[in-house]
């Protein structure tokens, strides 16, 4: 069963279903773990890392883990690829079980209410084709208002993310730079340049009568059919 971390002010989430192949991941995860042992020093954050695909490889998530990990946390990153214009589905899972009514949100949900969320992620399509005349038809950012609205559901502020665009392509000395770029931000973590223009999450009430009982939304259901199969 997988232990959370040390309590961490920073908490990185790591989905990447192949890391083995991946470059620009790896070597952003690489600076990240290098930060986890060196963390509390001088005032900077503590740094845990989380890579999903590694703690779960069965898709079984251990949700009180995930949740106990978070508690500290003051930012939280989703680090991964673009799959589909979206998240790779390891990190949905974790966001469906993770992010749990009258914990994250709805009525008594306030445990991520004042964090923040930072999406950190790479894409295959380089910016030139996310444009209304290229293969990806619209800029970036058209992609990103679940991830912004799933933070303010949660009272988290959603920061700038930070994307790499046309990853297969860049050279090793990007790759290295937005590394160190990567770092630096999750060292100095929340004196970041850009922190006093940001609004404030803004307030959004779900209720109960929109979601599932509470029984049916915490059961998931790949363990129902495991058991009864
Ligand atoms: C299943 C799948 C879906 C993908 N969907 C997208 C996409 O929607 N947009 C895009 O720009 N790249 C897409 N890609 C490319 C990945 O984003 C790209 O391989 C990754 O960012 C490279 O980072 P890495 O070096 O860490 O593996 C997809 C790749 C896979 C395997």
């Amino acid at each position: 069963m997988p232990q959370p971390p040390d309590p961490a002010d920073v908490l990185v989430i790591v989905a990447h279903p192949q890391m083995e192949q991946s470059r620009v991941n790896r070597a952003l995860q690489r600076a990240a773990v290098a930060l986890e042992h060196r963390g509390g020093d001088a005032g900077t954050p503590r740094v845990a890392v989380r890579d999903l695909y590694a703690l779960y490889p069965d898709y079984l998530i251990d949700v009180a883990a995930e949740q106990a990990a978070l508690a500290t946390a003051k930012l939280v990153v989703w680090q991964h690829p673009i799959h589909w214009y979206s998240m790779p589905p390891l990190m949905k899972l974790w966001v469906d079980e993770v992010l749990t009514y009258g914990w994250a949100y709805g009525a008594g949900g306030t445990a991520l209410q004042g964090k923040d969320l930072w999406l950190v992620a790479t894409t295959g399509g380089p910016e030139e084709s996310y444009r209304p005349d290229n293969s990806n038809r619209y800029f970036f950012d058209a992609f990103l208002p679940p991830f912004e609205q799933t933070a303010a559901l949660c009272g988290m502020r959603f920061l700038p993310p930070l994307v790499l665009h046309g990853a297969h392509r860049a050279s090793d000395a990007e790759v290295a730079a937005h590394a160190a770029v990567y770092a630096e931000r999750l060292g100095s973590h929340p004196n970041w340049p850009e922190m006093d223009e940001l609004a404030a999450c803004p307030a959004c009430e779900v209720p109960a009568a929109e979601r599932p009982p509470e029984s049916a939304a915490r059961a998931p259901t790949h363990v129902i059919e495991k058991a009864s199969a």
